[in-house]
């Protein structure tokens, strides 16, 4: 039988549930609903002064079900402020979830473009549709829904697979990047046009994929920035290349140019976006101050998630947002600069030196603490840190120096996570080169996630979820490490 999902079915659902959650593994300073499960970002968006984050959401159970859109803002995307729902899936067209999407202003109000999602007799049939607020906060869907349906789909695509638009202003038009599949289950991504955002027009097949490219291309985003254009987007099962696309999910960015004319994307490079094991459908916005600043999930499909397993009523969180940039055609990401006026610095050391036996920080670990550290490994071969509450359960970094890798091992820390990946994925590397011997380090901890930010450049993000709190800081060395300017401290929240 359908239960009858409404906003505020769902806003009462939250008010009632929320002080039943256990917040043993809750961050302290990441964005998070306040109970129930949640995924992708949506609608991420600077509005009149503030930052709009939306997302996936089905506050009833820790686990996915019919997607309502969860709301929060911000004025420094370190604070949130819960709003009400902003979506529930209570119309035809959307009945069986507010897939994924994106958010733009125009002329003043606030537009959401959402995928909505049916299923009848086990066809699933993907439309596109719009709610608008004059106040950013209560949503109307509007009665021409869906903007775009299947004439608008046509032959460029399967109806099953036709979501999660992503909404940009360009050249006096409204434009959409939106994926789609091939008939033999490549992604592809097509580009329509606007004048108004309520009538659409195809204007081109912007990028298909090849076979090692995945069976889907969710959540797209594409943007112009530093002279290059750059498209982004989370592909389903594509193929390990090296040390890349180790997750079952994975996100990719291409970085090239945007043929306006015959609307096509010239590829020059694409990379893996973050190599961690928690990190899918990224989404980004342009501030007030013209920074491209990006959200992701931190966590993963088809994973066994230990805070709905323990019965903890939540799960999903969103990861540090990061500035982008993108530098001889790769992009580029860094914390946000708002995350550091929350800094508090506890403890500083010019050089610590690493030689044979481990130098260990003792009761220093903090759920949100952050470390940064620049390590020299002209006399060494590998070096790590290790969060560590004995020497059977350590949350492992290393550097390996004849490989040039530098991975995360999960494997001996916390609850057990499975996922479909076969072998199960316990550790995740990515190729670091060293610059003149030396790696730059900044960890972001909180309570059960850890984003590392690499030499201003590349970026992992982790969950894991200790059944022991650790409590000491360790690094150990193959040969003599030196770490230079060591600063340990915690984000204030
Ligand atoms: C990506 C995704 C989207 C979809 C949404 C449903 O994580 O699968 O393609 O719109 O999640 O919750």
């Amino acid at each position: 039988m359908l239960k009858k999902y409404t906003l505020e079915a769902a806003d009462k659902f939250v008010a009632d549930n929320r002080e039943n959650v256990i917040t043993d593994y809750r961050h302290h300073y990441h964005m998070m609903a306040p109970v129930g499960w949640m995924n992708d970002p949506n609608g991420f968006v600077f509005y009149k002064g503030e930052y709009h984050l939306f997302f996936q959401y089905y506050p009833y159970d820790s686990s996915w079900g019919p997607m309502h859109w969860g709301h929060m803002k911000s004025k420094d995307l370190i604070h949130w402020e819960e709003l009400p729902t902003a979506l529930a899936p209570d119309q035809p067209y959307d009945k069986d979830g507010c897939f994924s999407g994106s958010a733009i202003e125009k002329d003043g109000l606030l537009y959401l473009m959402y995928t909505g999602h049916v299923v009848e007799d086990g066809n699933v049939r993907q439309t596109q549709c719009i709610a608008v607020s004059e106040d950013g906060v209560n949503f109307k869907k509007i009665k021409q829904n869906p903007v775009i349906a299947e004439e608008g789909l046509g032959s460029n695509g399967k109806i099953a697979d036709f979501r999660d638009p992503k909404a940009f202003y360009r050249d006096g038009s409204y434009w959409i990047v939106i994926p789609t599949k091939t008939d033999d289950n490549r992604g592809r991504i097509l580009l329509y046009k606007s004048k108004d955002l309520i009538s659409w027009e195809f204007y081109s097949v912007l990028l298909e994929g090849n076979e090692s490219q995945g069976i889907m291309w969710e959540c797209p985003d594409l943007f112009h920035i530093d002279g290059k254009d750059v498209l982004i987007m989370s592909p389903i099962q594509i193929p390990k290349r090296g040390y890349e696309f180790h997750n079952i999910s994975s996100t990719l960015a291409f970085i090239g140019k945007v043929d306006w004319d015959t609307g096509k994307f010239e590829v020059e490079n694409e990379h893996e976006i973050d190599a961690g094991f928690d990190f899918y459908a990224p989404q980004t916005l342009v501030d007030d101050q013209d920074r491209r600043i990006m959200t992701a999930w931190m966590q993963m499909w088809d994973r066994t998630l230990p805070t709905h397993d323990l019965g903890h009523l939540w799960a999903g969180a969103m990861t540090l947002p990061r500035v982008l940039s993108v530098k001889d055609s790769y992009l580029v990401q860094k914390p946000v600069p708002q995350v550091y006026e929350n800094l508090k610095i506890t403890k500083r050391e010019e050089e610590v030196v690493v030689k044979d036996s481990a130098v260990s920080f003792e009761d220093t670990v903090e759920d949100n603490m952050y470390i940064a550290f620049t390590a020299d490994l002209s006399n060494s071969e590998e070096f790590s840190l290790r969060f560590s509450v004995d020497e059977e359960s350590e949350l492992i970094m290393e550097y390996q120096k004849n490989e040039g890798i530098l991975s995360i091992d999960r494997e001996h820390f916390g609850y057990d996570i499975k996922g479909n990946e076969e072998p199960q994925l316990v550790k995740r590397s990515l190729l670091v080169p060293l610059e003149d011997n030396k790696i730059k380090l900044e960890l972001f901890r909180d309570t059960s996630s850890l984003e590392v930010f690499i030499n201003d450049r590349q970026t992992m993000s982790t969950t894991f979820y200790e059944i022991e709190k650790s409590r000491n800081l360790n690094f150990t060395s193959k040969g003599t490490t030196r770490i230079e300017d060591l600063k340990l401290g915690h984000i204030i929240v």
